[in-house]
């Protein structure tokens, strides 16, 4: 089976009526981004920091995966799907996904803030102060803040370098590394970009745009390839 390769980012959750981050309305817009999403914001304020998350964990909960989810699904009749998202909910997991690479954390879980390696589930949408890890130290978000590292770029960029079609689908492809990871598909894996606004992607002539929303984009998608 051929290898489809999907970066997804925040436009996958839209229509399930999670926020994005940089349109009217978005999350961005509400919050000081260094203050909620930042290891200095932690340090100030993270009784603030932790009911972002919480708000937004709380949310996730009442929301379900949409027809975008499902479409990569049933596309893994027609290849080998790997899913890298930017997304920290687990509406691609909630959908049946089979493989899924999360760049920037995942918003269920909780991880030591004394060691990383220390990464648990979060029961509920509540992740509170005095929450403790085994080693006694207290909890964070198991997401990766702005000026901290993306542990599973490497393996993204090895898996993008072996598609043979690549796919971005909703996201602005404003933050790196993930939006560096165009770079590694290899030059004759077409690229489909689906999103109901422009997106600017500049020198790849293999580029081929669906400007729809995630649910009808990944249905014509699928018409387009599955015979490939
Ligand atoms: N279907 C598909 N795409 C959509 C939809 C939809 N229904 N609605 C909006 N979009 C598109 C927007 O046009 C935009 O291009 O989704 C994209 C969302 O872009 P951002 O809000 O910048 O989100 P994202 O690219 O995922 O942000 C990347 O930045 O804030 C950090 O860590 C955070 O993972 C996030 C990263």
């Amino acid at each position: 089976m051929k290898k489809l390769v999907v970066l997804t980012g925040a436009g996958m959750s839209a229509e399930s009526g999670l926020r994005t981050f940089r349109e009217m309305g978005g999350l961005w817009e509400e919050h000081d981004v260094y203050e909620v999403a930042s290891p200095g914001g932690w340090q100030r304020d993270r009784a603030m920091v932790l009911r972002f998350y919480n708000e937004r964990r709380k949310q996730l909960l009442e929301t379900k995966p949409n027809k975008g989810h499902l479409g990569l699904v049933e596309l893994e009749q027609y290849f080998e799907v790997w899913v890298v998202t930017q997304n920290v909910d687990d509406l691609h997991e909630r959908a049946g996904s089979s493989r899924i690479l999360h760049l920037h954390g995942e918003l269920r879980k909780s991880r030591s803030t004394t060691d990383p390696a220390l990464v648990y589930d979060i029961d509920g949408w509540k992740l509170m102060e005095g929450d403790l890890c085994e080693k006694g130290s207290q909890l964070r978000p198991h997401v990766v803040w702005f000026g901290e590292a993306v542990p599973a770029i490497e393996e993204a960029a090895r898996v993008v370098s072996s598609a043979d079609i690549f796919v971005i689908i909703g996201t602005s492809m404003n933050v790196y590394p993930a939006a560096g990871l165009i770079n590694y598909v290899p030059g004759t894996a077409p690229i489909y970009v689906i999103d109901p606004n422009e997106v600017s992607i500049a020198g790849h002539p293999q580029i081929r745009v669906i400007q729809k929303n995630a649910g009808e984009g990944v249905q014509l998608l699928t018409k387009e390839i599955r015979n490939e």
